[in-house]
């Protein structure tokens, strides 16, 4: 999967929802019916009887203890008008007190924590005033709030300042803002960030390019969005702007490098914008993590944080920022109203960022990327059950990453590409387009796409795409044999090269590799045989640098072979690229290989022994379960 593989299904969430001992809160009467009644089952929040509407944080940032605190003032409306209390998430919150602001005086207002789900935190009861005059919460993060990381100096590239970012997705915005933290309700905020003068605030909002020096930031977000896009990141940045609408915020030692990587970015815009239509979110800046960053980028909106990983020097890997900005549409503008529906986000944004690929730097490298993330999803599959395996999965999972593997991304993102050869590329297009338009700032379901999908797309081009063919898309597992697998000319050389090459046939110094993208050698990488000698080992290293490699993806494919078959001058390459990377999608296979030969568990215990402490949780928590206990390892 890509992101988590666990799987609990929703019953045993049911079980472990208890109502309060003392005092039953009003909204849950018996722990199974609590469960069921949410209208979202990774929320606490009844948005279906008071919604929220506006936030406004005002939030110190405490390096010295890793806490955030401050507090938050929720504006919000009843939907029902008998209902007295308003439910929000929050994971670790200390609450101090909450109060109704009234104008001149504020009142205090009786609240409590409701049980806790593992998982899903604590819900946070409010007796919210009949007025509906907004609350102010008061609160402080715990030090291990999920949402969060902390990093030293030691583990940024400046080594002066410490450095603090948010990942709000899934759930972790209840963590550090207690909030209604489903996909289906959306706020807008303002924020008043206090920090050290030595830092600055960067927020998913409208960012003043010319902070202030005194350490007050305030950060207006005018579009509605929802929790899981609230961000923030504090720490030592530059900013450059490089375009009308993009600036790159990062350390000041990778400024420079990710300016030039991510060129493309303005373009990607207006090739967007020509197919989707405006973008609506003012600026578009990009924020550079520290490499312990989990994920490769982050869609948070007018503001997307990206990985240090695809600074390859050649903007080999900038389909990533193509993809952070298509969430822009697909995800911050049209929103999966629930967790299960990911595919919504992420198979529209996977379909979206192949076309500003095309458009972009052309079909071959837009095709060379299909096939391999087309090989990739076929051997994840066979890791998945049947019902994984479909767009809508029938089974309830508690843990809401369990929904993003690449059957959301990949399979999500061939149906459309399977839908636009049937119609055409044009008639497509403007479907998708009056699709964002019409349902922009809303939240749907996948019932809702095929609704709009059947009166605005099928209805108008009958016999081209059928109900029946869309629900097999949607409903069955695997990718339906009507659909033909993209493939690519580039990629057949390479493959009857390393036949040849493989038989004995083809010198290593003559694999014709002059010229080779990043995708040529990914492609090649993964179409060697599983088992290689050291002879031929050391023969591609010398003849092409492999260990060398500074590009993180052709980096990571190489280590996996040298795992695989032990070749061991690799092995100071992997310690160093283990303990200095965080992003999951690269080290997580190591580490699973490593642990696939025993003879490997001491190094893999030892790397990962030296490497966790510079990993978010979400990296370590999936690491654990791999490595394990790492008490037997030495040293
Ligand atoms: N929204 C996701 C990241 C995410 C998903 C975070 C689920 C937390 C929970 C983001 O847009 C994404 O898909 N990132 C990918 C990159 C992409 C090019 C496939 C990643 O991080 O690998
Ligand atoms: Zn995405």
């Amino acid at each position: 999967m890509r992101l988590t593989t666990s799987v609990f299904i929703l019953s045993c969430l049911c079980l472990l929802t208890a109502c309060h001992q003392q005092n039953p809160p009003k909204p849950f009467q018996t722990s199974t019916e609590a469960a069921q009644s949410r209208p979202d089952p990774h929320s606490f929040s009844r948005h279906d009887q008071v919604i929220i509407t506006h936030l406004e944080l005002d939030l110190t940032v405490k390096f010295k203890h890793q806490v955030l605190d401050g507090y938050a003032v929720i504006t919000y409306q009843r939907l029902d008008p008998s209902i007295k209390q308003l439910v929000l998430d929050t994971r670790e919150l200390k609450i101090k007190g909450v109060e109704a602001i009234n104008s001149g005086k504020n009142t205090k207002l009786l609240w409590r924590k409701g049980q806790a789900i593992e998982g899903l935190g604590t819900p946070l009861i409010i007796d919210i005033p009949s007025e509906n005059t907004p609350i102010k919460i008061h609160y402080q993060t715990s030090s291990n709030a999920s949402g969060l990381q902390w990093l030293s100096p030691q583990q940024t590239s400046g080594k002066k300042q410490p450095f603090l970012f948010s990942q709000s997705q899934a759930i972790h915005a209840r963590s550090w803002i207690p909030i209604q933290d489903t996909p289906s309700v959306r706020v807008t905020y303002n924020a008043t960030i206090r920090v050290k003068p030595e830092v600055k605030a960067v927020l998913s909002a409208d960012n003043n390019h010319q902070q202030a020096i005194d350490g007050v930031h305030t950060f207006t977000m005018q579009q509605p969005i929802p929790a899981y896009l609230i961000a923030i990141a504090v720490g030592d940045l530059a900013m450059q702007q490089i375009s009308e609408h993009v600036a790159i915020y990062a350390e000041p030692a990778v400024l420079e490098a990710a300016a030039y990587e991510f060129a493309a970015t303005e373009n990607m815009i207006t090739a967007t914008e020509a197919l989707y239509g405006p973008y609506r979110w003012g600026q578009y800046d990009l924020l550079v993590l520290p490499p312990s960053f989990p994920f490769g980028g982050m869609e948070n909106p007018k503001l997307s944080h990206i990985t240090p990983t695809i600074i390859a020097g050649d903007r080999s890997l900038d389909s990533l920022i193509a993809h952070e900005l298509a969430h822009s549409w697909s995800g911050n503008l049209v929103t999966n109203a629930l967790w299960r529906d990911a595919w919504l986000n992420e198979g529209f944004t996977s379909y979206i960022e192949a076309r500003i690929i095309d458009a972009i730097y052309g079909k071959e490298r837009m095709l060379m990327e299909a096939t391999l993330v087309h090989q990739a999803l076929l051997n994840e599959m066979q890791d998945l059950t049947a019902d994984q395996q479909k767009l809508v999965n029938p089974q309830a999972s508690a843990d809401p990453d369990d929904y993003f593997s690449g059957v959301a991304y990949d399979k999500g993102r061939f149906f459309l590409e399977w839908m636009e050869q049937q119609v055409g590329r044009q008639i497509f297009d403007q479907f998708l387009n009056s699709y964002f338009t019409q349902h922009a700032f809303q939240s749907i379901e996948t019932k809702d796409f095929v609704n709009y999908l059947n009166q605005h797309l099928l209805l108008n081009n009958t016999g081209k795409i059928t109900l029946n063919q869309v629900n097999t898309w949607l409903h069955q597992p695997g990718l339906p044999d009507f659909f033909t697998p993209p493939s690519t000319s580039r990629f057949k050389q390479i493959e009857q090269q390393v036949k040849a090459w493989a038989a004995g046939q083809l010198p290593t110094t003559e694999i014709a590799t002059q010229n080779w993208t990043t995708q040529e050698w990914l492609y090649f990488l993964r179409a060697l045989p599983t088992q290689l000698t050291t002879q031929q080992l050391q023969q591609l290293d010398q003849n092409f640098a492999l260990t060398a490699r500074q590009n993180s993806e052709i980096a990571h494919d190489w280590l996996l072979i040298s795992i695989n078959n032990q070749y061991q001058a690799a092995y100071p390459r992997l310690i160093e690229y283990l303990s200095s990377i965080g992003r999951v999608k690269l080290i997580k296979p190591l580490y699973e290989a490593l642990m696939e030969n025993p003879d490997l568990h001491n190094l893999a215990a030892n790397i990962y022994r030296k490497s966790r402490p510079g990993y978010h949780n979400i990296a370590s928590q999936q690491i654990d379960a791999i490595v394990g206990s790492i008490e037997g390892a030495d040293g």
